[in-house]
C-alpha cells in the first residue's frame, strides 16, 4: 500500500499525520511511504529524517492525494483537498463530522473510506485517539492558567507554589476525566492547592484511590463548585457529557463572589465552554478579561505543543495505521470493532449513526459497509 502524508494546511496547524517513526514502521513492514516536501516542518521534523526512514518526498499535496492509497492527517480535509479524494481511496484523521454537513456530503461525494479518529474505540470503552490530545490539554491547562495568574498578564499576581511562608495557589479543576486528572497532577506537582470535582462517584473513588497525596476530590454540586470557585485562584474547566454542549457551571453573576484577577481555563471550549462568559480564542490572543477574571479559552490547545503532540498521536495511531496499511482497511476492520467504529463513510454511504442522527441523513451499518464494493 502507498501510504501518503500531506501537509496540514489549516491555519495554525503544525502537527502532522505522520512521524519519521511511524514512515519507518511503515517501511519496515514493506508498505511505500510519500510524504509531502516541509509536511513534518512544524513539529520540528526535517525532510531529511523522513527520507532517512524509507519515506519518498512529493513536492505538492496534489501529488500525494493522487498517489495514496491511505492519506493520513491531523485535521479534517479542508475544501481543496476534499476534492481530491477517491473512491477507493482511505482516509485516516480527525473529522468531527456531526456539526459539518459540508464535510459530510463532499466526503459521501467523493466515495472515500473515511475513518475518523475521534471515533475510533477501546476495550475500556475509551477514545484511544481522542485522549492523547485530552493528556495534552489537561497537562498544558495549569502551564497556561499560571502564566495568566502573572501580575503583568492582568492576573492576581500569585504563584501556583507559592514559598515558605506564603500559601500555594488554590486550584479546581471541575471534571475529573483525562483532562481533569492531568491538569490536577500538573498543577499539584506545580505545588498549588488543587480540588477534582466531579458528579461521577466511580470517577471520584479512582481519584480518590490513585491521587489522594496529591489533590483532594469533591463533588460537583452547584453548592459546593460556587464555594470552591469563591475561594479559587485558577479554575479549570475540563467536564464533557459525550455528544452534547458542554454544561454551563458558572454564571456571569458567579464571577462577582470570586477573587479579582483569578484565573478560568475553560479547556470544554471545543464543545461550547462550560462558563457562561467562555469564548473560544486562538493561540494568537488567547486571553481576556470579562468582571475582572482572566479567561484563557483556546479550542485547540495541543497546538501550542505542536512536537509533543505529532508524536503523542502518532504513538496512538500507529498500531491502527499499521494494521490498515497492512491488511486493508476492510480484513483491519473486520478483524477489530474498534476499528471499524471509526469508519464513517464508505463509497458514498454514511456509517456512523451519530453523524446521521445530527444530520438527518441515512446510515449504513459498518459491517454492511464491508460487504459492499
Ligand atoms: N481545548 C482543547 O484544546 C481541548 C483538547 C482536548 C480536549 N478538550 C475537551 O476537554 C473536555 C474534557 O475532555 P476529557 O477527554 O477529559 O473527557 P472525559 O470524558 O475523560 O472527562 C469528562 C469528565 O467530566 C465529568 N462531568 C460531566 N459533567 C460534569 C459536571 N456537570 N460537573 C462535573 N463533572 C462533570 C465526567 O464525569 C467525566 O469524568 C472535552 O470537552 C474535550 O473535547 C479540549
Amino acid at each position: 500500500m502507498l501510504v501518503g502524508c500531506p501537509a496540514e494546511i489549516k491555519p495554525q496547524e503544525y502537527r502532522v499525520g505522520l512521524t519519521p517513526a511511524a514512515a519507518q514502521e511503515l517501511v519496515r513492514a514493506g508498505q511505500e511511504v510519500l510524504v509531502q516536501t516541509g509536511a513534518g516542518a512544524g513539529s520540528g521534523f526535517e525532510d531529511a529524517q523522513y527520507m532517512q526512514a524509507g519515506a519518498t518526498l512529493a513536492e505538492t499535496a496534489a501529488e500525494v492525494f493522487a498517489r495514496a492509497d491511505m492519506i493520513v492527517k491531523v485535521k479534517e480535509p479542508q475544501a481543496v483537498e476534499r476534492k481530491q479524494l477517491r473512491a477507493g481511496q482511505v482516509l485516516f484523521t480527525y473529522l468531527h463530522l456531526a456539526p459539518d454537513p459540508e464535510q459530510t456530503r463532499d466526503l459521501l461525494d467523493s466515495g472515500v473510506t473515511a475513518i475518523a479518529y475521534e471515533t475510533v474505540t477501546d476495550r475500556a470503552g475509551g477514545l484511544p485517539l481522542l485522549a492523547p490530545m485530552s493528556e495534552v490539554a489537561g497537562r498544558l491547562a495549569p502551564q497556561m492558567g499560571a502564566w495568566t495568574l502573572q501580575k503583568a498578564n492582568g492576573g492576581r499576581g500569585v504563584l501556583m507554589g507559592g514559598v515558605p511562608g506564603v500559601g500555594p495557589a488554590n486550584v479546581v479543576v471541575i471534571g475529573g476525566g483525562v483532562v481533569g486528572t492531568h491538569a490536577a497532577r500538573i498543577a499539584a506537582g506545580m505545588g498549588a492547592d488543587v480540588t477534582v470535582l466531579d458528579l461521577s462517584l466511580p470517577r471520584l473513588r479512582y481519584l480518590d484511590d490513585m491521587f489522594s497525596q496529591h489533590f483532594r476530590t469533591g463533588y460537583a454540586s452547584a453548592a459546593r463548585t460556587a464555594e470552591l470557585v469563591a475561594q479559587a485562584d485558577m479554575v479549570i474547566g475540563a467536564v464533557l457529557v459525550p455528544g452534547a454542549a458542554a454544561p454551563k457551571l458558572l454564571s456571569r453573576a458567579q464571577l462577582a463572589d470570586m477573587k479579582p484577577g483569578a484565573v478560568l481555563v475553560d479547556v470544554a471550549i471545543d464543545q461550547g465552554g462550560c462558563f457562561e462568559t467562555s469564548r473560544a480564542t486562538t493561540h494568537a490572543d488567547p486571553i481576556y478579561v470579562v468582571d475582572g477574571i482572566m479567561h484563557y479559552c483556546v479550542a485547540n490547545m495541543p497546538g501550542a505543543v505542536a512536537r509533543t503532540s505529532t508524536i503523542a498521536l502518532g504513538n496512538a495511531t500507529m498500531p491502527f495505521m499499521l494494521a490498515l496499511a497492512n491488511k486493508g482497511w476492510r480484513q483491519a476492520c473486520a478483524d477489530d470493532p474498534h476499528l471499524l467504529a471509526g469508519v464513517n463513510t464508505h463509497a458514498g454511504h454514511l456509517t456512523y449513526g451519530a453523524v446521521g442522527k445530527a444530520l438527518g441523513l441515512d446510515v449504513m451499518a459498518p459491517e454492511a459497509a464491508l460487504k459492499t464494493a
